[in-house]
């Protein structure tokens, strides 16, 4: 399965599909595509040898025109399934109309609460006592999609939110390569009597 990847910052999620998806079992990250040049996700795509370009938003007259570049280029490098690890904008229907059901994201938060910029510092703000992380497929609204796995941890007291989402990022990492894992083993399906659930045959 080849697999496309839009990251807008440090790329830690990517590294780790790089480090433990990318090369086995029937898994390639065939291109890693960005919305901000100098992303360091960019220099550790380069570092495993992984074709990339940016997509800024200054090169194109709307979001509309900049997602079916982004498509198109993506589709000619064979792309299967898209992975958003950290890509900062929101996708237009077209992008997701190229990728049906083959889009999916990983989000800071146990879904539904918290969607949206911010999440961790809205859990913390909101006084919860656990917080982690979802996987889910994209559709067209705001981390709304059908939920593909998730994971909770605890969050400690006095956490600020750049000491929780450290506490968090291998969750992320492990809750990514997993799911991605499991697509490409064709164990992972929507339930075609009920669009929100994701059913997965391990
Ligand atoms: C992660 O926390 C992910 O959940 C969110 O953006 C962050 C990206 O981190 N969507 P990185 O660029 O993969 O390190």
């Amino acid at each position: 399965m080849s697999v496309g990847v839009l990251a807008s910052g440090a790329g830690t999620n990517l590294q780790a599909l790089i480090d433990h998806v990318h090369g086995g079992g029937g898994v390639r990250i065939a291109a890693v595509a960005s919305d901000r040049a100098g992303a360091p996700a960019l220099e550790r795509a380069a570092r495993a040898g992984i074709e990339s370009r940016v997509f800024a938003a200054t090169e194109f007259d709307s979001r509309a025109q900049r997602d079916a570049a982004i498509a198109a280029w993506l589709q000619e490098r064979g792309v299967e399934l898209v992975v958003l690890a950290g890509y900062m904008q929101l996708l237009t229907d077209g992008f997701l109309e190229a990728f049906p059901d083959r889009v999916i994201n990983i989000h800071p938060a146990l879904l539904p609460a918290f969607p949206g910029l911010g999440a961790i510092q809205q859990a913390i703000d909101h006084g919860v006592k656990v917080f982690g992380a979802s996987v889910f497929f994209v559709d067209g609204g705001v981390d709304s999609g059908p939920l593909i796995l998730q994971r909770a941890i605890e969050l400690p007291a006095g956490s600020d939110a750049e000491s929780a989402h450290d506490l968090l990022r291998p969750v992320e990492h492990e809750l990514l390569v997993e799911a991605v894992r499991l697509i490409a083993a064709g164990t992972v399906r929507i339930d075609p009597h009920n669009s929100r659930r994701v059913v997965i045959s391990r």
